[in-house]
């Protein structure tokens, strides 16, 4: 596997969930395969569970970590052919380049800017570690996604479905920022592929990209797409259009414990961090439903199945 960046560069995502589950019984069992292997993870942007969980993925597989912020100061040039003589101290070609000689592996954490959507849906910065790296690269979650995220997702999905086609609901929240789309469109594309029945719930005015939606169902009612559901999964987004733009929080999104219970004793996720009693309840958070916890503990098996992936077929 020489990129992960979303659910395409994966020929068997069930099979990797599956791996996942099974490195969760005996997370150990594979330390030989990172012997003298490299871990490289680079952040433009801040993370706890991200960071945490790749490193502690990469120490169990037995390879080296080493972690960069970049989020002050280091500024990168990504265009060919440009004269640098302004703030731009490094090209990606030699940045992605150098790190390379030092990493078997790179990740890599890009927000988007949220002010030119052309140029976020570019993913740029993604694209040209994938470019100029010799060497695998892992998104640790991009402009427009987050794919070690959405594999966690459905390893708890997996884990707690009581049925054998769960019906799991995409839910926008509010939120008092403006927030990128990465984690929802990662999701839309993972679950259109999981064995599950999606439906995407939203106030108008805060359509995803057609092209993550797909043929994904679209109820504007949130009670009405939480009839039933056995999964609730909130996020937050910023419009496309306004592009980024925050709005005035739509309160009445905020998923609460009486909405719940138009669910069928249904679990609710979120990717964190939350913001309590603005995303969702106390209530909810803290009641016997919520899978937040679990959720993020299986940020450890998505990473390490997928590090073990690259280690095993490079
Ligand atoms: N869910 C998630 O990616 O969390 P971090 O931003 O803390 O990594």
């Amino acid at each position: 596997m020489k990129q992960f960046t979303s659910v395409y560069d994966i020929d068997d995502p069930a099979s990797l969930v599956a791996e996942a589950l099974a490195l969760k019984k005996a997370p150990y069992a594979n330390q030989a395969l990172g012997q003298n292997k490299t871990v490289i993870l680079v952040f433009f942007n801040p993370s706890l569970r991200t960071r945490l969980s790749t490193e502690l993925a990469a120490k169990n597989l037995g390879c080296n970590v080493m972690t960069l912020n970049v989020a002050d100061g280091w500024k990168l040039e990504f265009a060919d052919g440009t004269v640098m003589n302004g703030g731009s101290a490094e090209h990606i070609r030699e940045a992605a380049g150098v790190m390379s000689q030092y990493a078997d592996i790179l990740g890599v954490r890009s927000f988007p800017d949220l002010e030119d959507k052309d140029r976020d849906y570019a993913d740029e910065v993604m694209n040209a570690f994938i470019k100029h790296a010799t060497v695998p690269v892992v998104s640790l979650e991009s402009a427009i996604r987050h794919p070690l995220q959405s594999l966690a997702d459905w390893v708890t999905i997996e884990e707690y479905k009581k049925r054998i086609r769960p019906k799991v609901v995409l839910t926008w929240a509010p939120h008092p920022r403006a927030l990128p789309q990465a984690v929802s469109n990662s999701f839309l594309e993972w679950m259109q592929v999981a064995p599950v029945d999606l439906v995407l719930t939203h106030p108008k005015g805060y359509e995803l990209d057609p092209s993550f939606v797909k043929d994904t169902p679209v109820v504007y009612d949130q009670e009405e797409a939480f009839a039933g559901a056995d999964f609730i999964y909130a996020k937050n987004w910023s419009p496309l259009n306004p592009y980024g733009k925050p709005q005035p929080i739509a309160k009445d999104w905020q998923v609460t414990a009486e909405k719940m219970t138009l669910t069928d004793e249904g679990y609710f996720m979120h990717c964190l961090p939350v913001r309590r009693n603005v995303v969702v309840s106390d209530a909810v958070l803290d009641g016997p439903q919520s899978l937040v916890l679990p959720q993020a503990g299986n940020r450890l098996y998505a990473a390490q199945a997928v590090l073990q992936r690259m280690l095993e077929k490079g």
